[in-house]
């Protein structure tokens, strides 16, 4: 399979443009990039989450009249999934010092960090250990760690990124420990790419005004948690248990946090985790499809631990804010929804319509760069449909092999370039069709600095946090997120868990909350988490 044949002809009007387009490059004449109060028309007129009709306000519990898309407002006002007649509170599986819910990129940093402060640790996770977003993850990590740079830039751009909504103290602690983390992570073994003098080598992403984003080719995420695994698999102080979601936290009677029951998805029985401290680090709620997007996401990210920590009383931040990351695949349909890296327009791919002109600044932030193509399609009607009635623009990545020379696609493109060649796709000699795919839960639950909850002993880090990002996110925030939020949550946890003494265990939260339901009137037979999206179980 190759592009059809009627959109082999209109990649010639892509052809015919580009080398126009590149003199301009060469030339410094960059598309103009819009100023904030014409990116802000574009967002209230084409962002998704600007759209009539798509949320609710939550109408029970601690962040009771927020609004939230109305996919979330389901699973938040659901029924507990957990089946309280087999879980015995009497029986204690695991008797351990800090339990990590997830086994991403946020999870095993938080376990890391915890075990070296002493702590006996237990990884719960849905699915297999890495079975994140974070392995997921492409174009880098952002961290402000050259001489033309500085955490306070990196402070601006991301200011700038969220709308200046960004909680400053969680933003000032992400950017202040970003070239450590970076440091941390390459002593663990993760191989950034490097020039020939051995200096990491950065590039641009969206709304950044200097080059901070570090890389291991367009596998970045894969790269970090191959290493973090390696390593948690290397110490005996850190227990994995895999395919056994925690299905609800488990409190005490001075209302701390106080472990959780996990639901083992093979025995199909409960287990009970008694723990001194507890860190939720579940990821975010791609799969839950907001507004029947397709996503990014890999297939546990149901939003799972913004359910536990509300039903035992944290409060949600942000939670009206999805982000649609700009360029997702929408042709061939076997890859619809799949991420295309911002690092291909940070390398110099640019975004044209049908008529091969570009229309579009290549990066600036994503919300808006998502409203800019969402506009070209829907409103200028100069998408390219697809054989399916899909629409989407052209990714223009040749201009990356003749902006940077032969073969530099396949060798700072490996993925991409393999995962289109399968569909006989030649990225470096065609562009790629794009639209905006949900790719990130810009909020979540709030957290203090030390990524502490409202909640005691119960911490939240990485994508299930909200605030560090405001209303939008930077590209390579999250995987640094994840890394700075992990290890302070890690070392928080283990740190309090020297001192906690927890009380008679219980699970009562979960009847109150039934009862809550009914009280608000909500009447349904949803229930929750999710841990798994509905069509998983239907295939096949
Ligand atoms: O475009 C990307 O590579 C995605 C990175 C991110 O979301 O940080």
């Amino acid at each position: 399979m190759s592009y059809p044949n009627y959109m082999l002809d209109l990649i010639k009007k892509v052809e015919a443009t580009r080398p126009k387009r590149i003199a301009q490059v060469k030339k410094g004449e960059n598309f103009a990039s819009l100023s904030a109060e014409k990116g802000g028309e574009l967002l209230r007129k084409f962002h998704p989450d600007y759209k009539e009709g798509t949320k609710r306000k939550l109408q029970l519990g601690k962040s009771k009249g927020s609004l939230v898309p109305n996919e979330v407002a389901d699973i938040i006002e659901a029924n507990p999934c957990i089946d309280l007649k087999n879980v015995n509170l009497e029986k204690i599986d695991y008797d351990v010092d800090v339990l990590v819910i997830g086994g991403g990129g946020a999870g095993s940093c938080a376990a890391l960090v915890a075990q070296e402060q002493g702590a006996k640790v237990l990884i719960a996770t849905k699915l297999r250990h890495g079975d994140a977003n974070t392995i997921m993850a492409e174009g880098g990590i952002q961290a402000a760690d050259k001489n033309q740079d500085s955490p306070g830039l990196h402070f601006l751009d991301t200011m700038g990124g969220g709308h200046f909504s960004n909680d400053p103290e969680l933003l000032g602690v992400l950017v202040k420990e970003a070239p450590l983390a970076i440091e941390w992570l390459e002593n663990l073994g993760v191989m950034f790419d490097k020039d020939n003098e051995g200096t990491m080598s950065t590039l641009h992403g969206g709304g950044t005004s200097r080059k901070r984003m570090h890389s291991a080719g367009d596998m970045t995420g894969a790269e970090i948690m191959r290493t973090l695994r390696d390593e948690i698999k290397n110490r005996p102080d850190i227990e994995v248990v895999e395919f056994a979601p925690a299905v609800e936290l488990i409190v005490d009677d001075k209302g701390q946090c106080a472990g959780a029951a996990l639901y083992n998805l093979e025995t199909k029985q409960y287990s009970v985790v008694k723990a001194k401290t507890t860190v939720i680090a579940t990821g975010g709620f791609g799969r839950l499809h907001i507004q029947g997007f397709p996503t990014t996401n890999h297939y546990g990210a149901t939003a799972d631990g913004l359910v536990l920590a509300y039903r035992v009383g944290c409060s949600l931040t942000f939670m009206d804010a999805s982000q649609f990351h700009p360029t997702g695949v929408i042709y061939p349909e076997q890859n619809v929804g799949l991420l295309i890296t911002e690092k291909v327009r940070g390398a110099g791919a640019q975004l044209a319509n049908i008529d091969g002109e570009q229309f579009v600044y290549p990066l600036e932030p994503r919300d808006i760069e998502s409203s800019a193509i969402i506009r070209e399609c829907l409103e200028r009607k100069k998408g390219v449909k697809t054989p399916t009635d899909r629409i989407g623009v052209w990714l223009d990545s040749v201009m990356i092999e003749i902006l940077k020379g032969e073969g530099a696609i396949q060798r700072d493109f490996p993925a991409k370039y393999r995962q289109f060649m399968r569909h006989g796709i030649d990225i470096s000699k065609q562009p790629m069709l794009v639209f905006p795919t949900l790719h990130y839960q810009n909020g979540g639950v709030k957290i203090n600095a030390d990524a502490g909850t409202e909640v005691p002993n119960l911490y939240v880090a990485g994508e299930a946090s909200g605030g560090i990002h405001g209303r939008n996110r930077l590209m390579g925030n999250s995987l640094l997120d994840i890394t700075v939020f992990g290890r302070r949550a890690g070392q928080e946890a283990a740190i309090k868990a020297k001192q906690a003494k927890i009380g008679k265990l219980s699970l009562e939260h979960v009847g109150k909350y039934r009862t809550n339901l009914q009280n608000s009137g909500i009447k349904t037979d949803r229930i929750s988490p999710m841990l798994l999206p509905d069509y998983v179980g239907k295939i096949g």
